[in-house]
């Protein structure tokens, strides 16, 4: 396997850590800031389960980044990212260098080790540097401390060997969880499952609705005009740079998720109940095709992101309600609602590959019990002659295609208007034999990893009959 250019560090050169009772006054290393907000990183996600882009937000809060300069923020997202998308090589290859597991109280050294291993294995940094930069990190407190030899003797030891160790991977077999790469293999089949999971090595680039002249746009942002209509960027960037950002000309949205929204039709003029609405991407296709929006959600602070994010587009027309979905009822029904579910996220795993660590079957079975019972109650806020569209950006069955099949059978007032390909770009491969609509992040696949691929979406669309 070779070495993706993820990511470049500058050289160690001769600073020295800082020890304790040193005279003040070095200068700080290098690269060592980065590693420090990664180790953290990792270790609140792994191992306290915290989600990853909470935890960056969290962070940015408390000043943890400041001192920083962008391009080390930068690597501090591709350290985790590369980590998180690697695990399983990573804790293998590891395993191959320790004899016996760490204990649970070595939990900063395993963080340490892993971030050393994701630069040693996959990331375009010098092994020199990796390496004391972990010993430094693992020197400067007392959690880590005890463990320097070691991590100094096991990331040495796997610069020697790591030829030989990555010829022994089966990647997608080792970084896809056991439970997911059966549930895909059993929904999808075997090649699908392994196509599927391979998309997940590579984190994507940027994906952009534009309010209008898509192709003006993909010119202006170094990208491409996908089927769909979204402009899909060639490069990444910090997207408040972007040429378009402070006009509200575009917003972050993945291809796939810009698509159920469209599925409600011409929404000019009408009453739409955008369901689970926060932070906004589908109310924002809604408002700009002049829908009178009610965006529902239970979180005032996503309701906080999602008008200011319709401010920043200069999109009107939406009333914002907080509301617990299993609680609200609306006081008179909607010409049309799009109910985009809580669910695992498990079509997300290519933006969100902390994804897959922090899901189980459990989580799977206790969403799709709520989104039934959403749904059952969304069903009656729907006019006759209605629509109600279902999502939910999940691979698994019982979040959609199982969904749809339990609604439909309880509620004979509903019937499925089957969702025809040129509604969604022509993608063909992406409707279901029923007529809804299934995207998978092996579609629209290409030769660079990061510019293929869609979310893995369901999205079900059903009319209340007379
Ligand atoms: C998949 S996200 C929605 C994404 C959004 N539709 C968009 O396009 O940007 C699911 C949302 O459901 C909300 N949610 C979860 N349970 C809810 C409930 N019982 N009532 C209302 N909203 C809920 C969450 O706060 C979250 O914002």
């Amino acid at each position: 396997m070779s070495r993706a250019p993820e990511t470049r560090d500058r050289p160690r050169g001769s600073f020295r850590p800082k020890a304790p009772g040193k005279p003040a006054g070095l200068p700080p290393i290098p690269g060592l800031a980065a590693r420090r907000a990664a180790t953290d990183l990792i270790g609140r996600v792994l191992d306290n389960g915290r989600p990853l882009d909470l935890e960056l937000d969290a962070m940015a809060a408390q000043g943890a980044f400041r001192g920083l300069e962008p391009r080390d923020r930068a690597l501090v997202r591709a350290l985790v990212g590369t980590t998180l998308r690697r695990l399983g090589q990573i804790d293998h290859a590891l395993s191959r260098l320790i004899d016996k597991p760490l204990p649970e109280k070595a939990a900063r050294a395993r963080a340490i080790l892993r971030i050393g291993a994701a630069q040693l294995l996959f990331m375009d940094v010098p092994d020199h540097a990796a390496v004391s930069l972990a010993v430094d990190l693992a020197g400067e407190d007392r959690l880590g401390r005890p463990w320097k030899g070691l991590i100094n003797g096991v990331l040495r030891g796997l610069a020697r060997r790591r030829d030989e160790i990555l010829q022994s991977q089966d990647p997608v077999r080792l970084n896809t969880p056991d439970w997911l790469l059966v549930r895909w293999i059993v929904a999808y089949g075997a090649e699908r499952a392994q196509a599927i999971a391979t998309m997940h090595a590579a984190e994507p680039t940027l994906d952009l609705s534009v309010k209008s002249d898509p192709a003006g746009w993909a010119q202006r942002l170094d990208g491409i005009v996908l089927p769909t209509g979204t402009v899909r960027r060639t490069a990444g960037g910090a997207v408040e740079q972007l040429d378009g950002f402070e006009d509200g000309a575009w917003w972050v949205q993945d291809a796939a998720a810009a698509l159920p929204a469209r599925l409600l039709g011409d929404v000019a003029g009408k009453r739409v109940a955008d369901l689970c609405a926060a932070p906004g991407g589908k109310t924002a296709a809604l408002a700009l095709a002049g829908a009178k929006v009610t965006a529902v959600d239970i979180s005032a602070d996503r309701l906080k992101r999602l008008t200011q994010n319709l401010d920043r587009l200069k999109l009107t027309g939406v009333e914002t309600v907080v509301a617990d979905l299993m609680a609200w009822d609306p006081a008179e029904p909607y010409d049309a609602v799009l109910l985009d579910a809580p669910c695992s996220a498990t079509g997300t795993i290519r933006r969100h590959p902390d994804v897959a660590y922090l899901k189980d079957e459990a989580d799977v079975a206790a969403l799709a019990a709520t989104q039934a019972a959403i749904l059952g109650r969304a069903a009656g806020w729907v006019k006759a002659g209605g629509t109600l569209v279902y999502c939910t950006c999940s691979l698994e069955p019982e979040e959609g295609e199982a969904q749809i099949a339990a609604f439909l059978a309880a509620h004979p007032d509903y019937r499925r208007r089957p969702i025809e390909a040129e509604e969604i770009g022509g993608l063909a491969e992406c409707i279901t034999a029923d007529g809804d609509m299934r995207t998978l992040p092996c579609h629209l696949a290409a030769e660079d990893l990061r510019l293929g691929g869609l979310d893995g979406f369901f999205a079900a669309r059903l009319v209340r009959v007379a």
